[in-house]
């Protein structure tokens, strides 16, 4: 069993994420805090909290958290998740949720006092709460259990520039906090999150689900699949996101390299480009995702997913 706390930009494929958490027996999800990336974070709080709802499970805490990077203005990502950050279906899920006015800062500290070394952080979303919090409090890593995110470009181009990765390019600065801090880091990236997609009949499949949250991800999933057209050649959905999921849930899918990764800030062409340094004894490594059973990864999301249904049934 692992206590998670997930920190998203929601974001279709972090919906997609947030329902393979809430499929999993073995996840018990103790808060969600949300970050500005896909969408506004007034928008990414509004979309998890709406997600929740869908599910059931509004016992589930979300908190805000930042509305900006470190040191740049926000930018958002209407072309590939909708103005809505859930590719237009916003409106299907209900009305606006209230605010429950807990900042997301105070929710990672709180929730790694309460679950000292046992707590996991999932991070699918540019990592400005994450770093917030460490500068909040320095000790925090040594009561987090892991950090598995979401983000960089290791051995490949990126997917904003040629140098960097959406979740990094969206706050450099405080990505590179989070690589340099003592706690244990998993990084999945481009490098194995572009090859696990839901395809065109998995996500016809999930439309038609008569789970509201699957119905609704499978219709967000059409809207982004669109988008991937272009670049995949084939309307197709990757798995960014709940890919990072599995990296907790189903590690055996996953080849990890350990290597000293810190983010460049400074670079007139590469600044968010993941560097993977050589050296450095005793500094913070990152077990870096090299490879992936994409079919198997498809599967076994498309799995879980399926047992969410058969859940909701019982
Ligand atoms: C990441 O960026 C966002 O658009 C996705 O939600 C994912 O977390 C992929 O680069
Ligand atoms: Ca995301």
């Amino acid at each position: 069993m692992r206590t998670l706390l997930f920190d998203t930009d929601p974001g279709v494929d972090d919906a997609v994420a947030l329902a393979y958490l809430l499929s999993r027996p073995d996840c018990e999800l103790v808060a969600v805090t949300a970050v500005h990336g896909n969408a506004p974070v007034a928008t990414t709080a509004d979309n998890a909290r709406a997600l929740l709802r869908l599910a059931g499970r509004e016992d589930v805490p979300v908190a805000i958290g930042a509305a900006r990077p470190l040191a740049q203005e926000p930018a958002y990502a209407p072309e590939v998740h909708g103005e809505d950050g859930l590719g237009g279906q916003r409106a299907l899920l209900g009305p606006p949720t209230p605010p429950s006015g807990s900042r997301a800062v105070d929710e990672i500290l709180r929730q790694s006092e309460r679950h000292p070394g046992r707590l996991d952080i999932l991070a699918t979303g540019p990592l400005t709460n994450l770093a917030l919090a460490l500068l909040c409090d320095p000790e925090l890593p040594r009561r987090v259990r892991s950090v598995t995110l979401m983000g960089g470009a290791f051995d490949m181009p990126g997917n904003v520039t040629h140098a960097a990765e959406a979740n990094i390019y969206h706050d450099p600065e405080a990505a590179d906090l989070v690589f340099a801090a003592p706690w244990p880091v998993t990084a999945v990236g481009l490098d194995v999150t572009l090859r696990v997609a839901l395809e065109e009949e998995d996500i016809a499949s999930l439309a038609a689900s008569d789970h509201p949250l699957l119905a609704a991800v499978g219709r967000m999933c059409a809207h982004y699949a669109e988008f991937y057209r272009r670049f995949l050649g084939r309307r197709a959905a990757p798995q960014h996101d709940a890919l990072a999921a599995c990296a907790l849930f189903a590690p055996h899918l996953f080849t990890l390299r350990r290597r000293r990764v810190r983010v460049e800030r400074r670079g007139e062409y590469t600044r968010g480009m993941t560097v993977s340094l050589r050296g450095g004894a005793g500094e913070a490594e990152t077990a870096v995702a090299v490879d992936v059973q994409a079919e198997e990864a498809r599967r076994h999301i498309l799995e879980s997913l399926a047992a969410l249904a058969e859940a909701g049934r019982r």
